[in-house]
């Protein structure tokens, strides 16, 4: 209580307000909805229909779109190649990589901007150097961005792939990762939060499995960036690969990946762009993560991602996000869970914005299209080896009512009220 009386004396003086508590909190209540509605303007996509699908991609915010068209136009009014526009435009990726590092805890010598996760992962596998036999442990919560690399290194390079079971990935990961590691294991590759069941997985201790057993850690992070909080020098797993167009609110063909200074000498560049070739014959890749970019970057697209980023960082602020995804992600839960007919695959006690559930009776695709008719946007998931689902991305940016409304619907399809393929 004397914490609180602190807080109220607190608010008191900056407010203004001299009222009870009561009154003081609805103040702050109200301020803070209207501080959301505000941000919620800058995202007009958020309104066109209940945004819930982060998990694919999500809404862009004005002052993306806003440079978006600033650059487009630029180029087709001045040209693309004018002077000094690779000096710019190096000096600009360079300030987007620098924004991803301060996002997740990184330094900026250690991100590689990319063009997807999934070219992030594939610089990493690929790169890596492998003997026939080798193995990689994986989940089978996994999503193709990951298994589809991971399938062609095993023909290309002969290895084996374990994959753990984790079930929801609500039980005991670390066992069930260390019970799929053999002498033979140099890699556990997996996400940080599971897209197929919304787990975050306890990556901490899965690192510390792995330094201790010498095997390198790849974490795909497409789910968790953007979503949950990263602290990746903290976490300490070797590489880390992240997308512009989803969490983080930018651009398609957009990304990054990072990988711990220490491990630059494990994993040879596939790719090279030609400005790395020297004509003396010598090969001098950039000096940090940055010579695993592959080819050009859209300007336009840069431009937008590196404005999405800092209106994240700078006006909305992440942590405050972070807390709002995981409060609005648990009401959600908690809400479906009370529904006769519905089953949560997301495990309560680890989790954040990502809901995964089914709906007794109808397919993950008729749930999303039922809930598409009634103005929401969600995603199902109906991937080998991963467990079907239609999912729900609860982010930041929805409204407590919006939240409300989406478990109505839900209700109602439960109830009977949704057409059904099978
Ligand atoms: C867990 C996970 N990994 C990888 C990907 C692929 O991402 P990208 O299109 O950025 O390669 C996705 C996209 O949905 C994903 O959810």
């Amino acid at each position: 209580m004397q914490a609180v009386g602190r807080l109220l004396n607190f608010v008191r003086a900056q407010s203004g307000i001299d009222g009870n508590w009561e009154d003081i909190l609805v103040t702050v209540r109200v301020a803070a909805e209207c501080e959301v509605e505000q941000l919620r303007d800058a995202l007009p996509a958020v309104r066109a229909t209940g945004y819930f699908n982060a998990g694919t991609n999500g809404p862009l915010p004005r002052v993306a779109q806003e440079s978006l068209v600033e650059g487009a136009t630029a180029e087709f009014e001045f040209g693309r190649i004018v002077p000094g526009v690779y000096e710019r435009n190096g000096i600009r990726n360079r300030r987007v990589a620098a924004l991803f590092a301060d996002i997740v805890g990184a330094d900026v010598d250690e991100i590689a901007l990319t063009h997807s996760t999934t070219e992030g992962i594939g610089c990493v596998l690929m790169g890596l150097s492998w003997q026939r036999g080798d193995e990689i442990v994986t989940t089978n919560l996994e999503h193709p961005g990951l298994l589809a690399p991971l399938a062609l290194l095993a023909r290309r390079a002969g290895t084996i792939t374990r994959f753990a079971d984790l079930g929801n990935g609500g039980g005991d990961v670390v066992g069930q990762i260390a019970a799929a590691m053999t002498p033979r294991t140099r890699l556990i590759a997996l996400s940080h939060v599971q897209w197929s069941t919304g787990a975050v997985m306890p990556l901490a201790d899965i690192a510390a499995l792995a330094r201790e057993r010498h095997v390198f850690v790849l974490v795909d992070g497409a789910q968790s960036s953007g979503q949950i909080p990263i602290d990746l020098h903290a976490l300490g797993v070797d590489a880390y690969a992240m997308p512009g167009q989803k969490w983080l609110c930018g651009p398609e063909g957009t990304g990054a990946f990072y990988l711990r200074r220490d491990r630059l000498a494990d994993v040879a560049p596939t790719y090279l762009r030609y400005a790395e070739w020297q004509e003396s014959g010598y090969l001098l890749p950039k000096p940090g993560a940055q010579r695993y970019e592959i080819g050009e970057f859209n300007s336009p697209a840069m431009l937008a991602l590196e404005a999405a980023l800092s209106w994240l960082r700078d006006d909305v602020g992440l942590e405050w996000a972070y807390a709002r995804t995981g409060e609005l992600g648990a009401r959600f839960w908690d809400a479906i869970s009370a529904i006769d007919g519905v089953r949560l695959l997301t495990p309560r006690h680890r989790m954040a914005g990502l809901v995964n559930f089914n709906v007794e009776g109808m397919a993950p695709q008729d749930v999303a299209a039922a809930l598409f008719e009634r103005q929401m946007t969600i995603r199902y998931v109906v991937t080998h080896p991963c467990p079907p689902s239609a999912r729900a991305s609860i982010a930041w940016w929805n409204t407590a009512e919006e939240v409300d409304r989406l478990a109505d619907a839900v209700a109602d399809l439960a109830a009977g009220n949704g057409s059904r393929t099978e």
